[in-house]
């Protein structure tokens, strides 16, 4: 037998394999068991949150020949020829290849003969947001007053590009993002089954670059467990992905706080020498960088106790720099690009808490010149009055209640030395 990958051969075939989408699967099997079920649907969320799934799920029901407790029975022929997808009153279309009004003409003309073997014909149409507006307005018709056992359940990640007059006219039904706990436990399902041992760690690293979506975290697990033979470590992710675990990234934030650029820059290099995904590097380090942002906003600091002993501005000044990074990866030369930001977050060094900035009256303390600029073309009086301008401010340094009274006494502090000393005069 030919090999299923995991994202399909692990694909829920009731409800009640549904991972995290409750309130969708509830609503679908009481409106089959109460007889309120609708002519047509929106299945809207992120990738790989079971949107398909559970429209084939719902369509196995609708046409089961032995539903059980709003649950397909999986045995009958309509279940398995769903299944196989041999069953001709179920019409899927991937709107993404098929967009025009051709498509949607045929789906028309179809949907005007009855089900040849089932209860309904079912209209599954992916990536419904793709559709052109011609052929939603030839949909809306069809939508608006369907024949009894006509039903079309519209999927879609862009919920908003589906046009209002549609959405209207149509149950909506939103699934969730795949939450980390979730995904773990689905993945720790197919291990089971498929005698993988894997550790928790390693769990949590493929939660992590799953993207929140449970098909990806399948998809990782399958192949990281054909690398590993069935075995899953932190080592054999690293192998297969760089260093995206937890203290790799840890590492690269902490050596970016030191301002470390030597090293940072080196870590950066071998990924890109090594052939990994540079673009899943540095989204794990801002992912690492929110969580650490997280830990300040609700004041946890029991495991970002490192992180948080150093000034929140730091963190800000580095999410904006790290975010930017990700224009990087467009650029011809992405390594170099983020080498560049690299060295713009090594300005952290430099950095001076703005409490310190008040209560020094407006002067940063490593701001404030030693001795008189050295300008070689300046006059013996000017360089006078340099040397006395900065003895005035040392002085306004120097006063014991140093806090600015006033934005005026502020701006003061600010006017540039040229203007003070032509005012002087
Ligand atoms: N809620 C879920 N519970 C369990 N597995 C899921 C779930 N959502 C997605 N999957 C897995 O991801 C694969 C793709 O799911 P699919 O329903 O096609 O996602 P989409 O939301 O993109 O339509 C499934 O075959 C299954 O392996
Ligand atoms: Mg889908
Ligand atoms: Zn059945």
């Amino acid at each position: 037998m030919s090999y299923i990958p995991f994202a399909r051969k692990y694909r829920p075939k009731t409800f009640k394999e549904l991972v995290g989408q409750e309130i969708p699967a509830t609503i679908l099997k009481n409106a089959f068991i109460y007889n309120k079920v609708h002519h047509a649907y929106i299945f809207a969320g992120h990738k790989g949150t079971g949107k398909t799934t559970t429209a084939r799920i719902f369509a196995k029901l609708l046409n089961c020949l032995n539903p059980q407790e709003g649950e397909p029975c999986n045995q009958c022929q309509n279940c398995i020829g769903i299944e196989k997808g041999s069953f001709v009153d179920l019409i899927e279309m991937d709107a993404a290849s098929n967009r025009g009004i051709d498509e949607i003409r045929s789906i028309k003309e179809g949907a005007n003969y009855l089900p040849m073997q089932g209860k309904y014909k079912v209209y599954i149409i992916d990536e419904a947001h793709m559709l052109t507006k011609e052929a939603f307005n030839a949909l809306l018709k069809t939508i608006e007053e369907p024949p009894p056992s006509l039903m079309f359940i519209l999927c879609t990640t862009e919920f908003d590009k589906i046009p209002p007059t549609i959405q209207s006219r149509c149950q909506k039904f939103m699934f969730s993002k795949a939450s980390k706990q979730n995904i773990k436990a689905y993945l720790k399902r197919i291990a089971s089954v498929e005698n993988i041992q894997i550790d928790e760690e390693a769990l949590d690293i493929i939660a992590d670059l799953s993207d929140d979506s449970m098909r990806d975290a399948a998809s990782l697990l399958d192949q990281a467990s054909t690398y590993g033979n069935n075995k899953v470590t932190i080592d054999i992710l690293k192998a297969m992905f760089g260093p995206v675990d937890k203290a790799s990234i840890r590492k690269f934030l902490e050596l970016l706080v030191k301002s470390d650029t030597k090293e940072t820059t080196a870590m950066l290099q071998t990924i890109n020498e090594r052939g990994y995904n540079v673009r899943l590097f540095w989204e794990e380090v801002y992912k690492e960088l929110k969580n650490i942002l997280r830990a300040f906003a609700i004041g946890d600091s029991a495991e970002y106790k490192e992180f948080l002993s150093k000034p929140l501005e730091i963190y800000l000044y580095l999410e904006d720099i790290i975010n930017q990074g990700f224009g990087a990866m467009y650029q011809k030369d992405p390594i170099l690009a983020l080498e560049i930001t690299i060295l713009k977050a090594s300005l952290i060094k430099d950095f001076v808490p703005i409490s310190d900035v008040f209560k020094n009256n407006g002067i940063p303390k490593n701001s404030l010149p030693q001795s008189a600029p050295q300008n070689p073309t300046n006059t013996k009086e000017q360089d006078q009055s340099n040397i006395q301008e900065t003895s005035a401010q040392k002085k306004t340094l120097n006063e014991e209640n140093a806090y600015p009274e006033t934005v005026e006494k502020i701006l003061e502090t600010f006017k540039p030395a040229k203007i003070i000393h032509y005012e002087k005069k």
